[in-house]
């Protein structure tokens, strides 16, 4: 027989919780167990004709029907987990539910300790400091530079992470996000360098990148750059269902994956869906099959479509590597002159019927999925297009909240002694003076305003609009 490129329909691409799922499925037992819907007869009809009946068949958790457990990992999850480390270029894969979320709290928890100093970029996500009031260790902020422009946050430079650990002999990790929110790339692999000479470990939060290993035209993965643990959102980006995440070890880490599992058991949930774990695993083998591949190939095409296009609008631009950092191209943020970014989001969504991604003060924020077809693009650009010719000067008017957390902290107390102090609740009108003892931290993007501890100071107001009251500390 002549040799053939085999394709998906004769290689078959292995998903064992999926194949797993489907075996209790094909095979029902009487259910005297939880969940107590039975199989979806016990909730409410319009849901179940809504989400599909076969849907709550398989909303099973990991004790039954030979399903493997989670945490530690057992059977098909546990194989799951295997297989997923491999596509991810990892030595250990965690599956996470409640998201990156819990991969944050885990890392902080299982690795970090009262006191210890840990480097952490300011704009970071509001889990990696709920992770460090738990512990209790103390945060080094990086302040990143400001892409002033575009009202956002760029990368984390090398350097600075060499002055801190150069001034501080005790810090126990470097825990940095890569990329931003926007797409904005840092040299993880100079900053890797740094972290070895001074032998500390380096956390990646990459939760934003997870598509990186899976296409040469993307960064790459910090799991290949010298990073000793990074967590992935595969919800985000990567195909899987909401809240389903993973925790990558690196081949060479210097981290104990025995540290990071004893945390995730005392966080996670003992009732796993069952679904969302077939998801992470059914979404690290379509990326791995030649249909997960084509539908990556295509969102950048799509994505350098969208560029294209943009390039010739007068009054539309977008964010480019050029302006001197690197990007992933499937992210792309654009802004449109004498309009915010929160009212060009309303103009796409009440007068054309697009959804994008999120809206700062600047600029929106579009993703080229690997869900997206070219005409969802085409149609996008015809919008874009008619935006950018019309004039919006009637209907233009001043915001007074701002979006976009960008300043510059200044904090009087530390973190967790500020969250565990006495606390009062005030009009926010009269905080300025006071600090916060609250994590203020608007999702998207989840980075945070105020952190317990912090000054509140008359350039905080513009971001509080929403906020009538506001917790003080005492
Ligand atoms: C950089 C970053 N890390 C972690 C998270 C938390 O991820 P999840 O929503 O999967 O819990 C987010 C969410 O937006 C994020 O932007």
């Amino acid at each position: 027989m002549p040799n053939k490129i085999k394709n998906d329909k004769q290689v078959k691409i292995h998903a064992p919780i999926v194949e797993a799922l489907k075996k209790a499925y094909d095979n029902p037992t009487f259910q005297f167990h939880i969940p107590g819907h039975t199989k979806g007869l016990g909730t409410l009809p319009d849901f179940r004709n809504l989400v599909g009946k076969k849907a709550l068949l398989v909303d099973t958790t990991d004790e039954f029907d030979n399903l493997g457990t989670l945490t530690p990992a057992t059977g098909p999850i546990k194989e799951a987990e295997e297989l997923a480390a491999k596509a991810f270029g990892a030595k250990r894969t965690f599956f996470l539910l409640n998201g990156s979320t819990i991969g944050n709290l885990a890392i902080a928890m299982g690795l970090t300790k009262k006191g210890q100093k840990v480097i952490v970029n300011r704009n970071c996500h509001r889990s990696i400091l709920t992770g460090l009031i738990i512990s209790g260790a103390e945060p080094l902020w990086i302040v990143p530079e400001k892409l002033t422009d575009w009202g956002l946050w760029g990368n984390v430079d090398a350097k600075v992470i060499e002055d801190l650990l150069k001034n501080n002999d005790d810090v126990s990790m470097v825990w940095i996000t890569n990329p931003t929110y926007e797409g904005v790339v840092s040299d993880i692999q100079t900053i890797s360098k740094v972290c070895k000479k001074y032998n500390v470990p380096l956390i990646v939060d990459e939760a934003h990148g997870c598509l990186w290993n899976f296409n040469d035209k993307l960064p790459t993965t910090s799991l290949k750059l010298g990073a000793d643990i990074v967590v992935h959102s595969l919800h985000k980006t990567g195909g899987s269902m909401s809240q389903s995440s993973m925790l990558h070890i690196s081949e060479d880490s210097m981290i104990s994956a025995e540290d990071v599992e004893r945390a995730l058991m005392l966080l996670h949930t003992t009732s796993p869906s069952l679904m969302l774990l077939a998801s992470l695993d059914a979404a690290r083998a379509n990326l791995q099959s030649q249909r997960g591949q084509k539908q990556l190939a295509k969102a950048i095409a799509n994505a350098k479509y969208l560029r294209s296009e943009i390039d010739k609008m007068q009054n539309i631009h977008q964010l480019k590597s050029d302006f001197g950092y690197k990007t992933d191209v499937t992210k792309v943020f654009i802004k449109a002159d004498g309009l915010s970014g929160k009212r060009l989001e309303s103009i796409l969504e009440i007068d054309f019927g697009i959804e994008v991604e999120s809206a700062s003060d600047v600029g929106i924020l579009i993703l080229c999925n690997i869900g997206n077809k070219r005409s969802d693009f085409e149609y996008l650009v015809d919008c874009l297009k008619k935006i950018d010719t019309h004039n919006y000067q009637d209907i233009y008017y001043l915001e007074n909240k701002k979006h976009m957390p960008m300043l510059t902290p200044i904090i009087k107390k530390s973190l967790r002694d500020a969250y565990f102090s006495e606390k009062e609740i005030i009009p926010t009108k009269d905080a300025v003076g006071r600090l916060s003892g609250e994590v203020v931290a608007e999702c998207p993007p989840g980075i945070s305003i105020l952190l317990p501890g912090e000054l509140i100071t008359e350039d905080h107001l513009p971001y509080l609009t929403d906020y009538s009251v506001i917790e003080v500390l005492k």
